[in-house]
This record gives C-alpha cells, sequence and structure tokens, in this order.
C-alpha cells in the first residue's frame, strides 16, 4: 500500500467519527454504501435498546467504539412503544431518540430496523398484540387493514427522527433503515399475496423520503431501490439482485439465541472472525454482528415461545456490559486489519483465483493494476496449507483468512489470536457481607398466596375450550380453565373400578393442573414443539370433582409464515377417561369458567407495597402459586449484579416495581452433545457449539445495578410451581483473572508501523494485559511461561521449553499496574528452546 492509500485510510477514519453537521448524502453503487460522494466500508453491530437500560447505553456504546464499529444497529419495537392503539411510549428503555443521540455522541453511525416486523425473539416479533383483533387483517401480506397500521406506525418512527434531525440527510447519525425482515423466508405461504405486498412495502418506505437508503433482508426480489441484503452465519457467497447494489450483511449471528429447556449455543471467535473477513475478501463492504450486544429479555418482552430472559447471545459484549475476551478483543483486532484494506477494496473489484480447491487468493488492485490489498484463504477443515503468493510462501491454517493489507505482510490470521481472555464468573456475596445482609433480604420473606382457580368478579363462563391469546389479549400470561366435573358415580369405568385418567392436550405453553385445590401434574411444551399432552392419574370419587387448569404462555410467537395466528392454551380435548378400558367422559364442551390473570396481578402485588402481605405463622415454601416479598440494600461495589434462582420453580419477579423478566431454574437443558472446546473448523451451525447440557437453562438473572437504590429495595416473586425464597442469593459478576498468550514473530517492516499504532506493537510481539475495571490491579502473577506453553486460560502448562526468567520478568512488568506490556523475544525473556517460541501469562486483578 502506497503512501496515498495510506492517507486516504486515515481520511476515512475522521470522517467516521465526525458527525454529519450539515447534513450528509447517502446513497450506494454496486461496491458501498457512499456517504457525501465517497464509498464507505462499515462495520456494524445490533444492539437493541430495550434490552438494557439507558444508564448502561453509553458504557455499551463506548465498548462498541473501543471494539472498532462504525455503525450500531437496532429495531424498532412496535409493541413497545404502542402497547394500547394510539398510546404511545418512548421513556426510559424505550426512549429510542435517546439512544440513537447516545450512538451519535459517541460518533457513530445508526442503522434504523424499524420494520415493524422484527422477529428478533422478541414476543410476538415486535407487532402489539391488538392489532390482531382488527377485522379482516392479515398480517405481513397485501391486506388493506395491514397495511394502513404499518405505513402509521413506520411514518410515526420516521416523523420522530426527522423532528429530531436524526437522519444522515439532516446532519444526524442514522445513514440506513430496513422495512420488512427476511420476508422472503416466508413468502411463498402468503401466496399472490407477497409481492404485491413487498411491492408496497418498498414503495410506502421510499415516499417517507428520509434522504438515506432502505434495505429488506433476505429478500432476493427487493425492488429497485430497496437494497436487498443477506443474514447467517456465513455471507461471501451472496450477491445482490442488482448489479448496482452492493453487497450488504445485515446479521452475521454472533452467536445463538437459547430456549428454556435447551442447552446453550456458543460461537467460536475463530469461525466469526474467518466468515467476516471472507466476506471482506469476496467484496462484502458492509457487516453486521446480530449481536454485539443481546442483553436481557426484560419482562414479559421475550418471544419464541420459551426463550430465556438472558439474551446474551454469545456476543462480543456479554449480557452484564462486559467485554467478552478473548471474543471482543479478536474482532477489533480483525477490524483493524480489514480497515487497512479499506482504500483498497473500496477502490475496486476483487480478483479471486483458486491455487487448490481449498485455497482462495483475492487481490483488490490498484488502477495501474499493482497489487494493493491481499487475501488468502483455507476453507479446508482439516490441514493446513501453505500458500505461494506474491514471490513468498505463507503458512495459512485450516479454515482462516490472512490479511495482507500491503500484499506482502500478513497483519493478522483469523484462526490466530492474540487479544486477551478472560473467564468472568458470578461470584456469590462473602458470608461477612451476607450477615451484614449486604446481599439483601435483611427483612426476611412475607407472603400472599393466590388462591387456585377463579377468585376475580370478572371471570366469565363459556361453553367449549377457548384459545387462550384470543381470550386473554396477552393481558397475562396466566390463564385459569375452570370446572365443577358432576360424577355421580354410575358411570361404568368408576364402577367397574378402573384407573382413571385426566386426558388434556394443550397448545403449550406450560399448564399446571389442580384437582380439588390441589396440585396434581405439569406439563411444558419446548421452543422445537410447544404442544403439552398429558395423563394424570386420578382416584375419583363420586360427587363434583373441581378441575383448575392453569394455563401459561412463555412468551409470543416471533417467527414462521402466519406465526401470530398460532395458538396456545387448552383447546382440548381434556377427558376423564379409564386407563384400562378405553371409556371416557369428555369435558371438551362444558361449561367452563375462565379468568385473565391472577388476582395478585389485578392488585399490583408487583410494586409490594400494599399491605396485605403477611408473615404469619411460618414462610409457605414449595407450595405453588404464592407471591414473596423482600427488601434488600444494594450489593455492594459497582460490578453487574444478578439473582441467582436456584431454589425457586418457575415465576416472574420484579425489583422495585420493574420486571426483571419470567425465571424458570427448574428448566433443565436437555443432555446430548456439550462441549466446551468445540472445533471452530468447519461450517457453524446453531446446534454446534453447545454448553450447559444436564443443567438449568437459566438460574442467573440480571438485575440492572440502575434499579437499585442503596437501601429499601423491595423484590417481589410470584411463584407458579413451588420453591423456597430462603435460598435465593445475590450474586456479582466479576473477572478475576486475564490471559494472554502471544507467539514470537517477525516484526513488520518500519513503513508499515505508520498505519497501526496496535498493530505495529502486536506484530512486535508484544503481549498486553489489562484488568477488566478501572478499579483493579494485577495482584499476582498466577502462571508465566515463555518457550512452549500449552492449554488455555485458567488451565496453562508448561511445555518442554520455558525460559527461567519469565515469571519474574512478567512479575516486575506488570505487578501492581492494571495493565503491562511485555515484549515477547528471548532478550526480554529470556532463553528458551524451541523453534515457534510463546509466552503464556495468567495474571490476578483485585
Ligand atoms: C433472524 C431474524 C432475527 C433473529 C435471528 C435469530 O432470522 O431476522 O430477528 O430472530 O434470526 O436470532
Amino acid at each position: 500500500m502506497g503512501e496515498s492509500a495510506v492517507g486516504l485510510g486515515l481520511l476515512l477514519l475522521l470522517a467516521l467519527t465526525t458527525s454529519f453537521c450539515s447534513g450528509a448524502n447517502v446513497t450506494y453503487d454496486h461496491r458501498a454504501l457512499v456517504i457525501d460522494g465517497r464509498r464507505r466500508l462499515l462495520i456494524s453491530g445490533s444492539i437493541h435498546y430495550p434490552r438494557s437500560t439507558p444508564e448502561m447505553w453509553p458504557d455499551l456504546i463506548q465498548k462498541s467504539k473501543e471494539g472498532g464499529l462504525d455503525v450500531i444497529e437496532t429495531y424498532v419495537f412496535w409493541n413497545l412503544h404502542e402497547p394500547v392503539r394510539g398510546q404511545y411510549d418512548f421513556e426510559g428503555r424505550n426512549d429510542l431518540v435517546k439512544f440513537v443521540k447516545v450512538v451519535q455522541d459517541a460518533g457513530l453511525l445508526v442503522h434504523l430496523r424499524i420494520g415493524p416486523y422484527a422477529c428478533a425473539e422478541w414476543s410476538y416479533g415486535g407487532f402489539p398484540l391488538w392489532l390482531h383483533f382488527i377485522p379482516g387483517i392479515v398480517f405481513r401480506s397485501d391486506n388493506e387493514p395491514f397495511k394502513a397500521e404499518m405505513k402509521r406506525f413506520t411514518a410515526k418512527i420516521v416523523d420522530l427522527m426527522k423532528q429530531e434531525n436524526l437522519y444522515a440527510s439532516q446532519g444526524g447519525p442514522i445513514i440506513l433503515s430496513q422495512v420488512e425482515n427476511e420476508y422472503g423466508n416466508v413468502q411463498s405461504a402468503y401466496g399472490s399475496s407477497a409481492k404485491p405486498y413487498i411491492n408496497w412495502a418498498a414503495a410506502m418506505a421510499t415516499s417517507l423520503d428520509t434522504g438515506v437508503p432502505w434495505v429488506m433482508c433476505q429478500q432476493n426480489d427487493a425492488p429497485d431501490p430497496i437494497i436487498n441484503t443477506c443474514n447467517g452465519f456465513y455471507c461471501d457467497q451472496f450477491t445482490p439482485n442488482s448489479n448496482k447494489k452492493p453487497k450488504m450483511w445485515t446479521e452475521n449471528w454472533s452467536g445463538w439465541f437459547s430456549s428454556f429447556g435447551d442447552p446453550l449455543p456458543y460461537r467460536p471467535v475463530e469461525d466469526l472472525a474467518f466468515a467476516v473477513a471472507r466476506f471482506f475478501q469476496l467484496g462484502g463492504t458492509f457487516q453486521n454482528y446480530y449481536m454485539y450486544h443481546g442483553g436481557t429479555n426484560f419482562g414479559r418482552s421475550a418471544g419464541g415461545p420459551f426463550i430465556t430472559t438472558t439474551y446474551d447471545y454469545d456476543a462480543p459484549i456479554d449480557e452484564y456490559g462486559l467485554l467478552r475476551q478473548p471474543k471482543w478483543g479478536h474482532l477489533r483486532d480483525v477490524h483493524k486489519a480489514i480497515k487497512l484494506c479499506e482504500a483498497a477494496i473500496l477502490a475496486t473489484d476483487p480478483t479471486t483465483s483458486y491455487p487448490s480447491p481449498n485455497l482462495e487468493v483475492t487481490v483488490y488492485k490498484t488502477g495501474s493494476g499493482r497489487c494493493a490489498a491481499a487475501f488468502l484463504a483455507n476453507i479446508g477443515t482439516k490441514s493446513d496449507a501453505t500458500v505461494n503468493f506474491n514471490g513468498n510462501s505463507y503458512t495459512v491454517p485450516a479454515w482462516s483468512v490472512s490479511i495482507l493489507p500491503d500484499c506482502k505482510n500478513v497483519v493478522l490470521n483469523t484462526a490466530k489470536i492474540n487479544a486477551i481472555s478472560t473467564v468472568p464468573k458470578f461470584v456469590r456475596y462473602s458470608s461477612k457481607e451476607r450477615a451484614e445482609a449486604k446481599d439483601g433480604f435483611q427483612s426476611g420473606w412475607s407472603w400472599i398466596v393466590e388462591p387456585v382457580g377463579i377468585s376475580n368478579k370478572n371471570a366469565f363462563t363459556k361453553p367449549g375450550l377457548q384459545e387462550q391469546i384470543n381470550t386473554t389479549a396477552d393481558q397475562s400470561d396466566y390463564l385459569w380453565y375452570s370446572l365443577s366435573a358432576a360424577i355421580n358415580g354410575n358411570e361404568t369405568f368408576i364402577k367397574d373400578g378402573s384407573k382413571t385418567l385426566l386426558h388434556i392436550d394443550s397448545l403449550g405453553h406450560a399448564l399446571f393442573v389442580f384437582v380439588n385445590g390441589k396440585l396434581v401434574g405439569s406439563g411444558k411444551g419446548r421452543n422445537s414443539d410447544q404442544k403439552v399432552s398429558i395423563d394424570i392419574p386420578l382416584s375419583i370419587q363420586p360427587g363434583n370433582t373441581k378441575i383448575d387448569l392453569l394455563s401459561m404462555t412463555v412468551g409470543l410467537r416471533n417467527y414462521g409464515a402466519f406465526f401470530d395466528t398460532v395458538g396456545a392454551g387448552v383447546t382440548g380435548p381434556v377427558q376423564l377417561k379409564s386407563s384400562q378400558n378405553g371409556l371416557l367422559i369428555d369435558l371438551s364442551s362444558q361449561q367452563w369458567t375462565y379468568q385473565i390473570g391472577m388476582q395478585g396481578e389485578d392488585s399490583k402485588l408487583y410494586h409490594g407495597d400494599s399491605s396485605i402481605w403477611v408473615t404469619q405463622p411460618t414462610l409457605p415454601t414449595n407450595q405453588p402459586l404464592v407471591w414473596y416479598k423482600t427488601t434488600f440494600d444494594a450489593p455492594t461495589g459497582s460490578n453487574p449484579v444478578a439473582l441467582d434462582f436456584t431454589g425457586m420453580g418457575k415465576g416472574q419477579a420484579w425489583v422495585n416495581g420493574q420486571s426483571i423478566g419470567r425465571y424458570w431454574p427448574t428448566n433443565i437443558a436437555s443432555g446430548g452433545s456439550c462441549t466446551d472446546s468445540c472445533n471452530y473448523r468447519g461450517p457453524y451451525k446453531a446446534d454446534k457449539c453447545l454448553t450447559n447440557c444436564g443443567k438449568p437453562t437459566q438460574h442467573i438473572y440480571h438485575v440492572p445495578r440502575s434499579w437499585l437504590k442503596p437501601s429499601g429495595n423491595i423484590l417481589v416473586l410470584f411463584e407458579e410451581a413451588g420453591g423456597d425464597p430462603t435460598k435465593l442469593s445475590f450474586v456479582a459478576r466479576e473477572t478475576r483473572s486475564v490471559c494472554s498468550h502471544v507467539s514470537e514473530s517477525h516484526p513488520l517492516p518500519v513503513e508499515m508501523w505508520s498505519l497501526d499504532d496496535e498493530i505495529r506493537n502486536r506484530t512486535r510481539s508484544t503481549l498486553s494485559l489489562t484488568c477488566p475495571s478501572p478499579d483493579q490491579v494485577i495482584s499476582k502473577i498466577k502462571f508465566a511461561s515463555f518457550g512452549t506453553p500449552r492449554g488455555a486460560c485458567g488451565s496453562f502448562r508448561h511445555g518442554e521449553c520455558r525460559s527461567k526468567r519469565a515469571l519474574s520478568v512478567v512479575r516486575k512488568a506488570c505487578v501492581g499496574s492494571r495493565s503491562c506490556s511485555i515484549g515477547v523475544s528471548s532478550t526480554t525473556l529470556g532463553e528458551a528452546c524451541g523453534v515457534s517460541r510463546s509466552l503464556a501469562v495468567e495474571a490476578s486483578c483485585a
């Protein structure tokens, strides 16, 4: 890369951090988005504003910026902003304008995916449920009532942004907007209505005159001028539907979401980095991590059904806002390496050659035909390869890309991680702090027992079994189905002494069955199959048998053709049947009495302020349907905090009146093929790399610090199944160790150094360590070895070769400071044998 290209690169970098004072013209051509006449290579990341708190936003955005992002992407969640038709809410976590301004203040750009269909594992895909009750409506189709509402809301958001001058065309940060979401994946199910709908959506969006381009993701037939973009684990092979549109990747899934009952997915960073590098190698110019920070599904916002309250997503910034290392750091390095190639990538189209089936050598050339930047990819999954390129020979490990911004020096290989690693843990508050009630609950527990069955005067009776979502309109997770079954004793199977079964078929999502006031059985579905079908043995006596079925939704469906019409609840049949002779009494069409929601919800017990809480005679535990309340002081320190729900069953929890979400620690992840060290080589899919098999899918729940005051906080739980609240504890998210493992390698030639300080330092082989929190220092070096050390962070061990001085050198350089750097060479660390030597260090931070 010549000096002028370097200069251009710096200019572009500068331009990225400047906001558009007088308004920028955003267009596109076949290579890239074009802002004020200049093509841009943009790295983007998804952060959904309501999945964290406004107090967390500035730090999340700052960490995104330091990670090398140019753009923050978010969906807009219609059901948050318009919970009741015509009544809008843009306060607190819903303050979209504030979020966009926080991004702007950090000097970053925004991609606003208005949708208004979001998907996003968000309840009902982001649609407000009242939409469903509009007569004649058919969602996401060429249907007048739907289009009218979609247009009204989309225009409302666009107007809101315009009023605040937030579009780039007005000097704001928004450079891009999305309409619809992955409609192409489901559109065949909508038949002849699909195409007119998509054409209408495109025209409607364009007519709103935002001054910035619109995209549709996974929509191959997106009409001009809408750009069709790619979503997936890999998008290197994607081509847009016109040679006038750039190659854009709106969702690079950095991990995957989790569901109650399933193990936790993770995506190795080597594979993610490989996917990113290959996309830019093969001509991409806009890439977005879905998610960069996943966050938390507070309240009842989780979709699914069965999406967990955590939406951590194995993202580069974890649910709690802490850097996930080495993921965040390695991607930052990848971004830097790609940015070194930016001018070359934007100037021209790539040329790729294939020296062998698994090798791809891509060159970006200057106008005069000279190589300006190169990428060497080995897409084989087994063996490292040697690539002869430009007069040199390069070893490219399996499933990796080497990046050569000057066509000569490898500044980064996606499989070689130089970033630090950390292993954050949830730490229980010490017994001293607990004794001082610093992990809370100093007042003990009070409670209110929720009645089984009908207790509300608004209950109503209807013949037959009603579908749940149409009945509750999602005002609550809960619907009671109650019946008094008259058994006269003459029923054949009761007379002949056969065993009786209560058979229930439900569309899901979860069900508790009470007979004569006692919990006799329960059932639950899963994300893959929400239905519940159970047979409960009963001993039935002549007389009236009271059957109370508590049916629960666990987040409304968010994906699939006509997902909005998928029902829930006990739609039957419900039968009493003989286990032996097949005879039965069908209760399905009898007169059932219904109650929407719990009495405690009606009286807003979650605020914790009513006077009806009791503390006598003894705390009920392991008993269904109990509201619990306690008060607590905020845990000490500034680390993120969470509640460990071990000991509880299933329910919802509120802190100072704000819902921290649904808890369900008794829902155990299925067993199977979990591994903590998944082989990153080879195509990734959502169930390739899993942890946590056989353990609760989620037992730890985020309590945002900003929701707490120093003392007198109120925690309210509604326990559905039965649990023991005295087992609950506060935990802090802490990182007490940082590690780094860096190999000794040859420095880059001097002319490369001016490109970027960090890469210069790294390629001179420097190991750097930094404690994550500003109030921590390195207190101890737990391990240091220069030579051929092995293992991973937390389990490093010496190899055959090691220098004697490494530990003392590292100690001297690091202990007592928050950060330190050590040159990785025998000059600094002492002689060691071995050909490819490295330095591995694990340090304690306190
Ligand atoms: C995509 C969708 C996103 C999200 C993702 C899975 O298909 O567009 O909104 O649901 O899948 O996390």
